[in-house]
C-alpha cells in the first residue's frame, strides 16, 4: 500500500471533512481549525471491529416497535445524585457518555470517584488511563478514600489492546481517560489527531453497543493546539456532559449538552476539596451564600435550570467612563441582552448610561441566558448607578420588554418557593405572574407592571 496517499482536510472542532483547505469551517463556523490528514485508506471499513464473527444473524432482522423489548431498561445509579440528575436518572446500560472539559477541571477525579461508587455497589468497573501511570492513579485514589476490589485499572493507549481486554473481561462500566491519548496502529495520524479520535470513538461505540458495556469517554476541550476537541464526537455518543467552572474557584458545574435518554438542561453542582469532589445538592444556598448584605449593585434572582429553580446573584458595576468610549462586559450572561436592557433603561427611565462603563456579572461562574433574568439585571444596574440597594432577602425576576414593561415568566411558583425555602422575605415579580402565586403564603409578593414600578421598590425602603 502506498504510504503517501490522498490527503483531506478536517476541522479540528467538529470533524467536518473537505477536499481543500478552508479558513472557516462551513459546518461549525470556527476559524483556522483545518488540519491536513491522510484520507482513510478504506473508508467503508473504517471503524469496524469484529465483535461476534459473522455480520448477519437473527439480530439483524428488522423489527417492529412491538417486538422490541424495553423491560431491561434499568438505570444504574452512579452514587452521585447530581450526576444521576444530569444523566436523566442514572446510567443507561450500554451507553456511550462523553465527559468534556478543560484540562485540570476535575474530569479524572470525578470519574475515579464515580468508578469507586459503582464498584462499591458491586458493579465491575475498569478504569483505563492513557494519561497517568498506575502509580499516579493510586496516589490520586489515596487522596480520595478507599476503593473496592471490583474496580480495576489499566494504563494503556493502544485501542486494539483495549478492545481485546474489553472483549475478554466484559466489565459493566469502562472509563477511557482520555480519548485524545488513544490510537490504533493501522490508522494514520498521531494520537489526538482528528482521524485517530474519530476512529477510536467509533470503535468504542461498537464495543459499547456490541458487548453491552457503558463507556465513559473523557475528552479535553482544546482551544488551540494539535489535538482534536471533543465537539467533533458529540454526534457519535449518546450523552454529552461538560464539566465547567473556574479552575481557581472551588465549584464545578456539570452540564448536559446532549442526552438521548433524558432532558439536556439539567445541571449538577460539585465542589472541589482537598479530598476530591463533593456534591452540592442545594446549589441556590451555595450560590448566594457569599452575598454581601445590601451592597449596591447586587440583586438576587432565580432562573430555572432543567426542572429546578436556582437562585443566583447578579452584580453590576456602573461608573462614569474615563475615556471616550464606554466599556461594557457581561460575564455569565448574554452581552447583547445586557446592552439592550441598558438602552431600555436609558430611554424609559432617563438614566445617562451611555457615558458609563458597565460590568455585569453572574456571581458563581454560572452561565445563564434566560429572559427571566432581565429584571434582575436591570435592578442591579440601577442599584449600582444610583448607589442604592434593595432590602435584604429580596428576590427579583421577570422579563423586560422594549417599552419598559415587565412581562410574566414561566414557573413563577417554583422560583418563589425556592426563595421561601431559603428564608427570603420578599419577591418582586411581574404583575402578570401574581395570579399563579396566590396560594403561596409566608412571603411578601410585590407585583410590578413596568420598570418605573420596579425601581420604586428601591425608594420604598427610604434609603
Ligand atoms: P483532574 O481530575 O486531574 O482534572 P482533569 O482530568 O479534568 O484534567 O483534576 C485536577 C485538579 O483537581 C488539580 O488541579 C488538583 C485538583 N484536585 C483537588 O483539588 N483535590 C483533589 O482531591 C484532587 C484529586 C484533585
Ligand atoms: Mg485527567
Amino acid at each position: 500500500m502506498a504510504k503517501i496517499g490522498k490527503t483531506v482536510f478536517f476541522c479540528k472542532e467538529c470533524g467536518y471533512e473537505s477536499a481543500k483547505f478552508m479558513g472557516q469551517c462551513p459546518a461549525c463556523r470556527a476559524w483556522n481549525t483545518f488540519v491536513e490528514a491522510p484520507a482513510a485508506k478504506k473508508p467503508r471499513q473504517a471503524g469496524r471491529v469484529d465483535l461476534a464473527g459473522g455480520r448477519r444473524g437473527a439480530d439483524h432482522a428488522p423489527k417492529r416497535l412491538s417486538e422490541i423489548d424495553t423491560e431491561a431498561e434499568v438505570r444504574l445509579s452512579t452514587g452521585y445524585g447530581e450526576l444521576d440528575l444530569v444523566l436523566g436518572g442514572g446510567i443507561v446500560p450500554a451507553s456511550l457518555i462523553l465527559v468534556g472539559g478543560d484540562p485540570g477541571i476535575g474530569k479524572s477525579t470525578l470519574l475515579l470517584q464515580v468508578s469507586g461508587k459503582l464498584a462499591a455497589a458491586g458493579h465491575s468497573v475498569l478504569y483505563i488511563s492513557g494519561e497517568e501511570s498506575l502509580r499516579q492513579i493510586k496516589l490520586r485514589a489515596d487522596r480520595l478514600g478507599t476503593f473496592s476490589d471490583e474496580l480495576r485499572f489499566l494504563a494503556e493507549t493502544d485501542l486494539d489492546t483495549v478492545a481485546e481486554v474489553l472483549k475478554e473481561e466484559k466489565p459493566e462500566v469502562v472509563i477511557i481517560d482520555s480519548i485524545q491519548t488513544m490510537s490504533r496502529e493501522d490508522v494514520n495520524g498521531a494520537p489526538g489527531s482528528v482521524s485517530q479520535v474519530r476512529e477510536s470513538t467509533s470503535v468504542l461505540l461498537q464495543l459499547a453497543k456490541g458487548l453491552g458495556i457503558t463507556i465513559f469517554i473523557v475528552g479535553h476541550v482544546t482551544k488551540d493546539g494539535q489535538v482534536a476537541g471533543p465537539r467533533m464526537l458529540e454526534h457519535m455518543v449518546d450523552v454529552v456532559l461538560y464539566f465547567e467552572g473556574d479552575r481557581q474557584a472551588a465549584y464545578r458545574i456539570l452540564r448536559g449538552i446532549k442526552n438521548r435518554f433524558g432532558s439536556t438542561n439539567e445541571i449538577g453542582v460539585f465542589e472541589m476539596a482537598g479530598n476530591g469532589l463533593r456534591e452540592v445538592p442545594n446549589p441556590s444556598e451555595y450560590l448566594i451564600s457569599e452575598v454581601s448584605a445590601q451592597a449596591s449593585g447586587s440583586v438576587i434572582t432565580a432562573a430555572i435550570e432543567g426542572n429546578r429553580p436556582i437562585m443566583m446573584e447578579i452584580q453590576a458595576l456602573i461608573f462614569r467612563t474615563g475615556f471616550g468610549i464606554p466599556r461594557r462586559t457581561a460575564a455569565g450572561t448574554d452581552y447583547n441582552r445586557v446592552n439592550l436592557l441598558m438602552a431600555v433603561l436609558e430611554k424609559r427611565l432617563g438614566l445617562k448610561l451611555s457615558d458609563c462603563d458597565a460590568y455585569v456579572n453572574i456571581a458563581g461562574g454560572l452561565r445563564v441566558a434566560e429572559p427571566s433574568l432581565d429584571l434582575g439585571i436591570v435592578m442591579a444596574v440601577v442599584s449600582s448607578y444610583k448607589d442604592i440597594s434593595l432590602p435584604e432577602k429580596t428576590l427579583v425576576f421577570g422579563e423586560v420588554g422594549l417599552t419598559g414593561e415587565v412581562r410574566a415568566v414561566s414557573q413563577p411558583a417554583a422560583r418563589v418557593k425556592e426563595a421561601l425555602k431559603l428564608g427570603f422575605a420578599r419577591c418582586i415579580v411581574p404583575r402578570g405572574n401574581l395570579k399563579a402565586l396566590k396560594e403561596i403564603s409566608g412571603i411578601e409578593i410585590v407585583g410590578v407592571r413596568d420598570l418605573r414600578e420596579a425601581v420604586a421598590c428601591f425608594e420604598k425602603r427610604g434609603g
